[in-house]
């Protein structure tokens, strides 16, 4: 059976990208088939093969089987802002079917597909239609990328809250240090585990070189093998 999962954060910017690079390291170091997947990017360069985005080339590039860029991401705009306004700048409506029949695409291929938002959990796609909605639509257990700042626990606690009400599981958080000294770090990671009712699946540090370390050492991939087998059990009983 496929997992996967979606990689939320607490905001633009704060390392969503890095962890979802990390769990594809974790997950290809324990010899799975996992695959990056960002359904929707916005802020895409022009290139003679087509819109290409970092975010997706990167997830490409940490991905334990080889994909084309297209079903990493199938939907590529060109303005680096919300979805939404990037959509409606080059006149296209985002469909959420291209997004599901990617992710369909990738989960015959793989064992794992983390698939990275865009944004933080409420981003809009369209006039009538937001991530969330989608992600809620495809059942997906949900990660949460923190970047440790000042405000994080406010975003974090919001995120999850909103995750919960869309019935969807927070199968864990991830802590990530936005720099070489977070603000109260101890403190704040001390409140997260209290508060936020799911695993700490890592703790990645501020890095000097961010593109070329090697990530697979921050991620404990335990406790998403644990709830995956209940997910089994679960549609066992069912
Ligand atoms: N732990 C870290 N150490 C060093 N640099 C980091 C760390 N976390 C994030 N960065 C840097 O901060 C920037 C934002 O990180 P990243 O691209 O992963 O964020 P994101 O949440 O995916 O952003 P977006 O919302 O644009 O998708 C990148 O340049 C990244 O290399
Ligand atoms: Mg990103």
């Amino acid at each position: 059976m496929t997992q996967r999962y979606f990689i939320t954060g607490t905001d633009t910017d704060i390392g969503k990208t890095l962890a979802t690079r990390a769990l594809l390291q974790a997950a290809k170091g324990a010899g799975w088939r996992a695959v990056g997947y960002k359904p929707v990017a916005a802020g895409c360069r022009r290139t003679a093969d087509g819109a290409r985005n970092d975010d997706a080339l990167a997830l490409q590039a940490d991905s334990g089987i080889r994909v084309p860029y297209e079903q990493v991401n199938p939907l590529a705009l060109l303005a680096a802002t919300s979805p939404h306004l990037a959509g409606r700048d080059e006149g296209r409506t985002l469909d959420p079917a291209v997004m599901t029949h990617g992710l369909e695409i990738l989960a015959r291929q793989a064992h794992w597909v983390f698939i990275e938002g865009a944004g933080g959990w409420f981003t809009p796609l369209g006039d009538s239609l937001s991530f969330d909605q989608w992600v809620a639509d495809q059942h997906l257990p949900v990660i949460l990328v923190v970047g440790l700042k000042l405000g994080c626990i406010n975003h974090a606690l919001l995120t999850a809250q909103a995750i919960r009400q869309a019935g969807l599981p927070l199968a864990g958080w991830i802590a990530n240090d936005l720099s070489a000294t977070p603000h109260r770090r101890a403190d704040y990671l001390a409140t997260l585990r209290q508060r936020l009712v799911a695993p700490l699946l890592g703790e990645i540090p501020w890095l000097a070189d961010p593109d070329t370390a090697a990530l697979a050492d921050f991620i404990d991939l335990g406790p998403l093998l644990a709830h995956s087998r209940e997910d089994v059990n679960a549609a066992e009983r069912a």
